[in-house]
């Protein structure tokens, strides 16, 4: 399937999970389209897609970062929202902001996108083959459930 990658790293931890996340799907055989988000590449994201995947830090008390807001706000006045089920979003964060905030802007998007697919949460720069195997597993994970939905739904996916 056709996926889009779009993420938003300020200081590389994001980037770093996105690059693991887009090498494990590369190895499933899926075509992946990794962006990290700017003007730029928001006004280019037409493209036809099986999935959406978000990656972003989290800024203070748990927001979401400006150039992902303007990313989802371009989606929303272009190409469109696609379907929930489609969506499935990771972050990084910091647990020292404490717990409710952490990994909030990743919570905050996918309750945004309605996503029914679990959160990845990564401290930090992700580290060590705990972190690998969690990402791996995240990944095979949303990229089989929506793949399951795609054969599912042939028709919704040609619309779409
Ligand atoms: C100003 C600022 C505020 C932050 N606030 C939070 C927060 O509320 N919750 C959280 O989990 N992490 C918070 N962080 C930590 C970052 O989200 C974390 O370091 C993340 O891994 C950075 O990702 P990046 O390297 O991709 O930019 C904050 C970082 C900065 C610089």
């Amino acid at each position: 399937m056709h996926v889009l990658l779009a993420y938003a790293s300020l200081s590389g931890n994001t980037r770093e999970v996105a690059r693991i996340v887009t090498a494990r799907l590369r190895m499933h055989g899926h075509v992946v389209r990794c962006v990290e988000v700017d003007g730029a590449h928001a006004a280019d994201i037409g493209q036809p897609r099986d999935a959406l995947l978000l990656g972003c830090w989290t800024d203070n008390a748990g927001r979401t970062p400006a150039e992902m807001k303007q990313f989802v706000a371009t989606l929303h006045d272009g190409p469109g929202m696609p379907p929930a089920a489609r969506v499935a979003v990771f972050g990084t964060g910091e647990t020292q902001w404490g717990q409710e905030y952490y990994c909030g802007a990743a919570h905050r998007l996918a309750r945004f996108f309605g996503s029914p697919h679990p959160v990845l949460e990564i401290e930090q720069m992700p580290h060590g083959d705990a972190d690998t195997r969690t990402i791996h597993h995240w990944a095979d994970h949303v990229s089989a459930a929506i793949e399951a939905l795609r054969h599912a739904d042939p028709a919704r996916h040609h619309a779409g």
